[in-house]
């Protein structure tokens, strides 16, 4: 186990309990703005962490960009007078009236958001015009994970005049979430990026030339941003997410990234030893993410073993060596996936040199904030 995990005194600790390094989560950053090469090229998504003093630490590092999935982290993140911020899941329904009081609230900061619908165009477009607000529109492009988007074509085109003809939205370019690209050479990530990029570039181009501006294209997550980084795209911002605080499986998938290091871990306990090749952990699926298949869902550093049952607040491991263990004995799990596992715990424990020195709260995990 890497020896900046230990804590010196864990008994300030109630396990489960979430552990965020701060001067690992420091060197991620770092390592992020370099592969970038310039901050103003970078909009990370908060959803991995989702508090406030990570976003100020981003800012720290000139990144004045951030990427949010819910109006709770959007909301966050204007609280920390981020002077750009977008949120990158389609208005609908009600949600429509509360964007436009999120950039009502919140003059400081410019919101953007995005669309793949004209329906959901027309709504947003009503509710703002109401709200006497404006915001900027990206185009959902779907470019190959079919999860929301539309496909690079004559019908993106005209949604894009859509959204350009639509009182209180103006055009703002083009967002290109690739979520299914999790090759693990980053050879074959090259491949997919680029074979996905020539029809996304090529409306861009007939767009601009019909006298519409499209001034950013935010591109993909952890796993492509190095290759988006490389390209000479403009207007293209990267805006990954996982790495930085960094998981066991973006650790071990894209092994070219050795320059994050896992950042969060979750410090857990030995509740019991119900036989004698069982030892038991408060470390159910409510303080670890359970989208990961079961018995992946973590790895107990240091401790070899097969995760035989998982509940919501127990771990049972089958062990040889569970002799060795004792009620109470303190154990560190890297999650397999740490954005949901974050959004698990209320808040994190900031650790620096072994000492606990802080406690953020994770705060866009509510839904609802103020707005
Ligand atoms: C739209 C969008 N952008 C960016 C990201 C960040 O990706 P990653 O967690 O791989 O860094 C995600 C992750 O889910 C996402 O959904």
């Amino acid at each position: 186990m890497n020896p900046e995990y230990i804590l010196k005194d864990p008994s300030q600790v109630f396990s489960p309990g979430l552990l965020f390094y701060k001067t690992l989560i420091t060197r991620n950053i770092q390592a992020l703005v370099k592969r970038v090469g310039n901050p103003d090229r970078l909009r990370p998504h908060v959803k991995t962490h989702k508090t406030r003093q990570i976003v100020r630490m981003e800012r720290e590092a000139g990144i004045t960009k951030q990427k949010c999935a819910t109006i709770a982290e959007a909301e966050m993140v204007a609280q920390c007078e981020t002077p750009d911020i977008l949120l990158s899941y389609p208005m609908v329904g009600p949600n429509c009236a509360r964007f436009a009081q999120l950039v009502r609230k919140y003059p400081g900061s410019k919101f953007s958001v995005i669309a793949d619908h004209a329906g959901g165009i027309q709504q947003l477009s009503d509710a703002m015009k109401k709200a006497e607000v404006t915001a900027e529109v990206l185009l959902d492009i779907d470019v190959g994970q079919h999860r929301t988007g539309i496909a690079a074509g004559p019908a993106a085109k005209q949604l894009y005049e859509t959204i350009a003809c639509s009182p209180g939205l103006k055009p703002g370019g083009f967002h290109v979430y690739d979520g299914h690209n999790h090759q693990h050479p980053l050879e074959d990530r090259k491949a997919a990026v680029q074979a996905m990029l020539a029809p996304v570039l090529e409306i861009r181009d007939a767009l601009v030339k019909a006298g519409l501006p499209v001034p950013r294209m935010v591109c993909g997550g952890t796993p492509t941003f190095p290759v988006f980084a490389t390209l000479d795209i403009a207007g293209a911002e990267c805006s990954p997410g996982t790495c930085v605080l960094n998981d066991f499986n973006y650790g071990t998938w894209f092994q070219e990234m050795s320059d994050f290091t896992h950042a969060a871990l979750v410090l857990t306990r030995v509740i019991s030893r119900p036989t004698p090749t069982r030892v038991t952990f408060d470390l159910g699926y409510k303080a670890v993410a359970s989208d990961p298949p079961a018995g992946k869902r973590c790895v107990l550093l240091d401790i070899k073993g097969e995760h035989v049952l998982q509940n919501e607040e127990h771990l049972v491991v089958e062990t040889l060596a569970a002799e060795r263990f004792q009620p109470g004995d303190v154990a560190y799990a890297m999650p397999a996936h740490i954005c949901p596992t974050s959004a698990m715990h209320q808040f994190a424990y900031v650790v620096e040199n072994g000492q606990v020195v802080d406690k953020w709260e994770i705060a866009a995990r509510d839904r609802v904030l103020t707005v």
